[in-house]
């Protein structure tokens, strides 16, 4: 059993720098199956879930070739299959991205219904509706496997109900290379959104309007092979913000694109940190005071939902009461609990959080219950007085490369122990 062990009290000062994105990646990754010739994909993160797809892209048929550490060659002529590898699919939400993308090459797709963090119903309704429009019919078969298929994909005008992250992508690279225009409505501004939209245009491709809620594909036949590099994580330079503020640290956060950090820099400004914005960095310096804040976390370019476990560890120890709202998913705060082990005083109605600052938190044994919340731990652990134990660190490995390394860097006590619990006592 793996855990982290985080000594609580050290101020985090120095500089961190920061990983290619992973839900860019996710996306990115498996969208090199649309064009049967070689990408090299630069800026990838060192993380569990780019692991994962790799090698689902192997199994498929793909050649795989890692240039550096954070350079991958993909060679996908050789894919043969229309199949996602089942194993690896139920444990990994954005597995959905494949249909999209064998959708598009083979007219066809199979796929376990995708799996991922756990925190309420994660429904691929308007994924299904996207495909539908462009012509593809879905059912499911035999042992939960979902099969979209259509004869011609057929450009649309698709609305979406909600305003889904996924849903845009997927339709995105299933119409890539759909016959004529299809133009999709109400759609996600997230940074990823745009990143793959400049991967599929490099590749060839013709769409317009991503970063807006329009985006216009018109249909190409052949998608060319590129050389891209992925955007920095917007998510894990935003934890390391937190981190800054929660140890009245320092920290310098390089290799970002401070636009994408916007909504976190504004509500970190508020509680009460200095934040001074530089071509490809920014340097969060706290006052060493943490103000109590009202936050709502909203689809891009409004507070990330990403962020929403890490602000609400913060505000644990704020000068008063906070609410956070979590308006993307509907059981977000189940990692509340874990909190509370640890002194918080938190009380949650539904989808809202009320936050009542305490003086002190006092470390304890807690879950990592979704990788988010993981994270959340992680920066409880350092305002906490005394050792936090932190189960299930694969959750937080899936989305942070390095993360021992990178804390270990900026001063905090931070070990990874494979240990029985009557050890924790003894270990930093
Ligand atoms: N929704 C539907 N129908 C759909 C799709 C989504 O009703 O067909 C609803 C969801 O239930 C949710 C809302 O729409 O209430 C937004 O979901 P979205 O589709 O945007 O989420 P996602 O694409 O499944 C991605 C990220 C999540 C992130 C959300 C929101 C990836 C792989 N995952 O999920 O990231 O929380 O967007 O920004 O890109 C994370 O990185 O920790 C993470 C969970």
């Amino acid at each position: 059993m793996e855990k982290f062990l985080v000594e609580g009290g050290h101020r985090l000062s120095g500089e961190v720098t920061i990983s290619g994105a992973k839900n860019a990646a996710v996306a990115i990754l498996p969208a090199t199956i649309l064009c049967e010739d070689v990408c090299v994909i630069e800026n990838i993160p060192n993380i569990s879930d780019v692991t994962i797809i790799l090698q689902m892209l192997q199994d498929m048929g793909a050649s795989v070739r890692l240039v550096n550490k954070t350079t991958v060659e993909i060679d996908t002529r050789g894919v043969f299959t229309n199949m996602v590898p089942a194993e690896q699919a139920r444990h990994f939400r954005a597995s959905y991205y494949f249909l999209g993308v064998l959708l598009g090459r083979f007219k066809e797709a199979r796929s376990p219904l995708p799996g991922g963090c756990d925190f309420g119903d994660r429904p691929i309704d308007q994924h299904l509706k996207g495909f539908s429009a462009l012509g593809a019919e879905h059912e499911i078969e035999h042992g939960g496997i979902i099969r979209v298929a259509a004869d011609r994909l057929i450009g649309n005008q698709i609305y979406f109900d909600v305003v889904s992250v996924g849903a845009t992508m997927n339709v995105m690279l299933a119409a890539v290379k759909a016959e004529g225009m299809t133009i999709l409505e109400n759609c996600a501004r997230e940074p990823h959104i745009v990143d793959l939209a400049n991967f599929l245009n490099s590749m060839g491709a013709d769409i317009r309007g991503a970063g807006t809620d329009v985006i216009k594909i018109r249909g190409v036949k052949e998608l060319h092979g590129a050389n891209y590099s992925i955007i920095p994580d917007q998510i894990e330079a935003g934890t390391y913000m937190v981190m800054a503020a929660a140890t009245g640290g320092d920290i310098l956060v390089k290799n970002i694109i401070p636009k994408h950090l916007e909504s976190i820099s504004q509500k970190l400004e508020l509680v009460g940190c200095n934040i001074t914005e530089y071509d490809e960095a920014v340097r969060v310096v706290s006052s060493g005071i943490i103000r109590k804040a009202n936050i709502k976390t909203m689809p891009h370019p409004g507070f990330p939902t990403d962020m929403q476990p890490q602000i609400t560890a913060l505000l644990c120890m704020a000068d008063g009461t906070s609410i956070v709202t979590e308006s993307v998913w509907d059981h977000r705060f189940k990692y509340v609990d874990e909190l509370r082990r640890m002194g918080a005083d938190i009380v949650v109605d539904g989808k809202v959080a009320v936050i009542e600052g305490v003086e002190s938190l006092k470390g304890a044994p807690v879950k990592a219950t979704d990788l988010r919340a993981g994270a959340a731990m992680v920066i409880a652990g350092l305002m906490a007085e005394g050792v936090t134990e932190i189960e299930d660190v694969r959750h937080i490995e899936r989305g942070y490369e390095n993360i021992l390394f990178k804390m270990s860097m900026l001063g905090a006590r931070i070990k990874k122990m494979e240990m029985l619990p009557q050890q924790v006592v003894t270990a930093l």
